[in-house]
């Protein structure tokens, strides 16, 4: 039986991978670079700075900017982003997730933050879930962001089990990739077009029960 859960955040416990996206596309047209959904499936999961750097290259402009201009691109992304997130509450976790986090703290299965984000304790406090986390991965800590396995494996260290005894959710590319990186196994919210056909795959987090992981991870060590 796996022994910890590592969760992403953005677009795995709430909705707030919609506002990175926002954020991202009010900056994109500041610089005259235009970020469209499908493009945008490259920038989940990947940290502030690649992902702007990511943009950046998408509109041609990779070379533009001083270090010191392109901190400042970074953090107006982020003033902007913060502004958005200001109001959110426990209201806006995502369906099933609670009840998910509550059944994992009851059988005693370590629970894990491995997302990206700068943002995601106070987001995570907001939501009031803090308490439910035995970790949060600090991503300031790690080499190397999502899709390399870095942050997934601060994770599963930070809650003492081995990363082959993990569950990681995702909802982006860069992070199924990063988890597949990791060894763990990976459960994927959102669609296989986005995700890949070789991996589990809930449409939306309601269907992301205790029970479910227990079949997928049975279904994997047979
Ligand atoms: C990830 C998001 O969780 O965190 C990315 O999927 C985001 O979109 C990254 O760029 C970094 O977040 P932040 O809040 O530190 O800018
Ligand atoms: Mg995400």
């Amino acid at each position: 039986m796996f022994k910890a859960v590592l969760f992403d955040l953005d677009g795995v416990i709430t909705d707030t991978a919609e506002y990175h996206y926002r954020a991202w596309k009010k900056l994109g047209e500041e610089l005259g670079v235009s970020i469209d959904r499908e493009f945008n499936e490259r920038l989940k999961g990947v940290s502030r700075e690649d992902s702007l750097q990511l943009i950046l290259e998408h509109g041609g402009r990779g070379a533009d900017f001083s270090a010191e201009e392109f901190a400042a691109l970074a953090k107006k992304k982020n003033d902007n982003y913060v502004q958005m997130i200001e109001e959110v509450s426990p209201a806006d976790v995502y369906p099933g997730i609670l009840a998910l986090l509550q059944t994992l703290k009851a059988r005693d299965i370590k629970i894990a933050l491995a997302s990206a984000s700068k943002n995601g304790p106070s987001l995570l406090e907001k939501m009031a879930l803090t308490d439910y986390f035995d970790a949060i991965a600090d991503p300031a800590k790690v080499a190397q962001g999502k899709p390399a396995p870095d942050i997934f494996e601060l994770a599963a260290k930070e809650v003492g089990v081995a990363i082959t005894e993990a569950i990681g959710v995702e909802d982006a590319q860069a992070g199924i990739a990063a988890i597949k990186a990791s060894r763990a196994l990976p459960v994927g919210v959102g669609q296989s077009e986005d995700l890949g056909e070789d991996i589990a795959l809930v449409a939306t987090t309601a269907e992301l029960t205790f029970d479910y992981l227990v079949e997928v991870w049975q279904a994997a060590n047979a």
